[in-house]
């Protein structure tokens, strides 16, 4: 964990590195875990901890990404920060971690934050670059609505599958920066829903406008995948929306599935901050 950018949830002033804790001149300080991950919370705020992934959710996905099917995300995500970046990066709802930890070996010389408001994400993320010798990354528990970074401190912040946070993104993103949020895309996990429900549509697709930013362009990835075993396809299920939305009944329908085809579909909207 090196001090970089960050600053005190509770004063705003600059936060620096005293042996295991990050420290600002008010004394108030946060501490390192033991496995490498600090929480940045508001300790004073009435935080909505429910919007973080919970232990199983990010088992659930842990245990789904390893498996290799998103690798083509994964990929085509690091294609695009590569050809961007420099700096500081940060993964606004990076979860588990798997997108944060792929960047920061792709950018060696970026220095990259993995930033969500589940420490069980951060924690599994941060044992993750222990393990692997990533030594360019760093996980903060913290809500992406109100981030302890400084102003004009980011080049590039990704922000896969997770809520957008524009108006603190802005405020944290040098000018010239680039904001990549990854979407679902119209025939994303098709074959999932096919399962789920009588009545399948399209996801819905828009090019949001976001104050602070110019819309540059879209990349658009699809490919077919065919899911194989029960356990990783409830564990696809498990971190999708689809999971806080479908009913017990629906849900039982997975039960003895073990083969799914499906569309795996992703947009990647790449912003400017102006
Ligand atoms: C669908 S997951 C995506 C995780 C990761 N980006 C990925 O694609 O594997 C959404 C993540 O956003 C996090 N999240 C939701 N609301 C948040 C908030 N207000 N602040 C920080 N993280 C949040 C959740 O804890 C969860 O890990
Ligand atoms: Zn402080």
């Amino acid at each position: 964990m090196k001090d970089t950018h960050f600053i005190c949830p509770i004063c705003k002033k600059e936060l620096l590195r005293e042996e295991n804790t990050l420290k600002c001149e008010n004394s108030h300080s946060f501490d390192i875990s033991s496995s490498g991950y600090v929480n940045l919370l508001n300790p004073g705020k009435k935080n909505n901890s429910r919007a973080g992934d919970s232990k199983e959710m990010i088992r659930a996905r842990t245990s789904f990404l390893n498996s290799g099917y998103y690798g083509k995300i994964k990929d085509t995500l690091c294609d695009i920060v590569r050809a961007k970046s420099g700096g500081l990066i940060a993964d606004a709802g990076c979860g588990e971690g798997y997108y944060t930890g792929n960047i920061a070996k792709a950018c060696p010389d970026s220095y990259v934050i993995g930033i969500d408001m589940s420490k069980y994400g951060a924690e599994h993320g941060a044992k993750t670059a222990r393990r692997e010798g990533v030594t360019n990354l760093s996980y903060i528990v913290s809500s992406i609505f109100d981030i302890p970074l400084t102003d004009n401190s980011t080049s590039t912040v990704i922000n896969m599958f997770a809520p957008v946070a524009c108006s603190e993104f802005a405020r944290i993103m040098k000018k010239g920066g680039a904001l990549i949020v990854g979407v679902a895309g119209k025939s994303h996990l098709d074959g999932l829903k096919r399962v789920l429900y009588s009545d399948v549509y399209d996801n819905e697709e828009s090019t949001d406008e976001y104050d602070g930013f110019k819309f540059i362009e879209c990349k658009n990835l699809k490919y077919e995948a065919k899911i194989v075993g029960n356990d990783t396809i409830k564990n696809l299920f498990t971190m999708t929306p689809y999971y806080f939305r479908t009913s017990l009944d629906d849900k039982k329908k997975l039960d003895g599935v073990e083969e799914l085809s499906t569309h795996i579909e992703v947009n990647f909207y790449i912003y400017e901050k102006i």
